[in-house]
């Protein structure tokens, strides 16, 4: 079987280096893939937004499975676009990816399932939404409804915070046309976890829990990123949290899609905050997600294609998957001025240092090749460049090997969080 899999990525990387194990897959492109799926697959120079290029690449190579990794190409359509031509593609449809491309659509959804998440009020006038914030009070979190690069949510801790916010949102639409609606929500606290499933429209096929962090610095300190670390499981989510999460969410938006007559097909990333054991829910992705897919698949023994191939074709009945016990914990390393302007070019050092490593796999992410005057290296190319990760049988452990192993890269400006996995270590027994 030959595959496609979209994007650049750690969490491509990780897709790709996953289905290369499947027995029945024989060759594996990456569009546009990155430093590290050149090394298993065919790297493809062709963007993830370029979506009738990649399906004319598709028809002509004859592809028997997409994978499609990043949002933007599921909110414009992709898989819609590869249906109309008989092709199998993994993930939803453009009506469905809207879960992720809209909040306002999420939220909706979320209301006539009764699914728990938090109270909320839509607005596409900025005065009706100041009204509203001034009555609510603080803290307060401003959502632009549409895509807006992982940056779009505000959580506001004064009233000219959350009324600045409105304006930049809806004024200066400094995320353009996403701006155009917002959703004003109540701020929840609580332990963010993260539940990834796999369903057919009927049947659920939960992944692993884990758990992201997503602010640039140790202690959930500095600006929110796309995310710096994860590990799995997460612990907090113990048997009877995992079936609350089961018969209050996933079970009630799988059965309202399905009976409203769109079945959700693919892999759906439910981002939770739990309070006293009590699940709500802050988004939905309609994708793997970046970094939770790179330390969730070291740990799945089950073939990743057939599984994708069952989702497709609506036969996830009675598939249960396969876990290696141990913990996975994977740190990002970045670029120097991430999540901001981050620097790109230097040349990465120490990578060959981890093929022989036990229990500890090497993620590419924003990497690429690049050869000068005959001499090849790996460069970074900003923002998020490589993940570590690590395996072991409690989190301390996954913890050493993965933090033994860090010490082996070098490229300038490296930074990263020395504290992955510490929240797991955290807990009360
Ligand atoms: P989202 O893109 O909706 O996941 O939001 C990004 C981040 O903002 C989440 O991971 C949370 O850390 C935070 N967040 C979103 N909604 C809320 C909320 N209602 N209360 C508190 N924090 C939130
Ligand atoms: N790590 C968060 C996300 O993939 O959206």
């Amino acid at each position: 079987m030959k595959v496609l899999v979209i994007g650049s990525g750690g969490r491509e990387h990780c897709l790709v280096w996953k289905l290369a194990q499947s027995a029945s897959v024989d060759k594996i492109y990456c569009a546009p893939g990155n430093g590290g799926t050149d090394l298993i697959a065919e790297n493809v120079d062709i963007s993830v937004m370029a979506i009738d290029k990649l399906l004319e690449f598709a028809l002509e190579n004859k592809i028997d499975l997409t994978v499609v990794g990043p949002e933007l190409p599921l909110v414009n359509g992709i898989v819609d676009r590869f249906q109309e031509k008989g092709l199998k593609v993994f993930g939803p449809t453009k009506d469905l990816a809207l879960l992720e491309g809209s909040k306002v659509f999420a939220k909706e959804a979320m209301q006539r399932f009764k699914i728990p998440t938090a109270d909320f009020a839509v607005f596409d006038d900025s005065v009706k939404a100041k009204e509203y914030i001034a009555q609510k009070g603080i803290p307060i979190v401003i959502k632009a409804d549409g895509l807006a690069a992982g940056k779009g949510v505000i959580v506001c801790n004064t009233v000219n915070e959350a009324l600045g916010a409105v304006d930049l949102i809806m004024e200066e639409k400094i995320f353009g046309r996403a701006g155009n609606k917002i959703v004003v929500e109540e701020c929840l606290e609580g332990e963010e976890v993260s539940l990834l499933l796999f369903t057919d429209g009927e049947s659920i096929v939960p992944l692993v829990s884990s758990q992201d962090h997503k602010r640039a610095l140790d202690g959930d300190q500095g600006p929110n990123t796309g995310g710096m670390g994860a590990y799995a499981p997460a612990p907090m989510l113990n048997d009877g949290f995992l079936k609350r999460i089961n018969d209050q969410v996933c079970r009630p938006l799988v059965d309202g899609l399905n009976k409203e007559g769109t079945p959700y097909k693919g892999l759906l990333y439910v981002g939770l905050m739990m309070q006293d054991g009590q699940p709500k829910v802050l988004e939905f992705n309609v994708r793997f997600g970046d970094p939770e897919t790179q330390a969730i698949l070291p740990k799945l023994k089950s073939d990743l294609a057939d599984l994708m191939l069952k989702t497709i074709d609506g036969k996830l009945t009675n598939v249960h998957l396969e876990w290696d016990d141990r913990y996975c914990v994977c740190v990002v390393l970045a670029c120097a001025g991430y999540p901001g302007n981050s620097q790109k070019g230097g040349v990465i050092e120490g990578l060959d240092e981890f093929k022989d490593l036990e229990d500890v796999y090497l993620f590419h992410a924003a990497t690429k090749k690049q050869i000068e005057d005959g001499t090849e290296s790996i460069v970074s190319n900003g923002g998020r460049v490589l993940n570590l990760v690590g395996l072991g049988q409690t989190v301390h452990g996954a913890q050493n090997k993965v933090y033994s192993a860090v010490k082996n890269v070098k490229f300038e400006g490296m930074q990263y969080r020395h504290d992955i996995g510490n929240k797991a270590l955290q807990l009360p027994k």
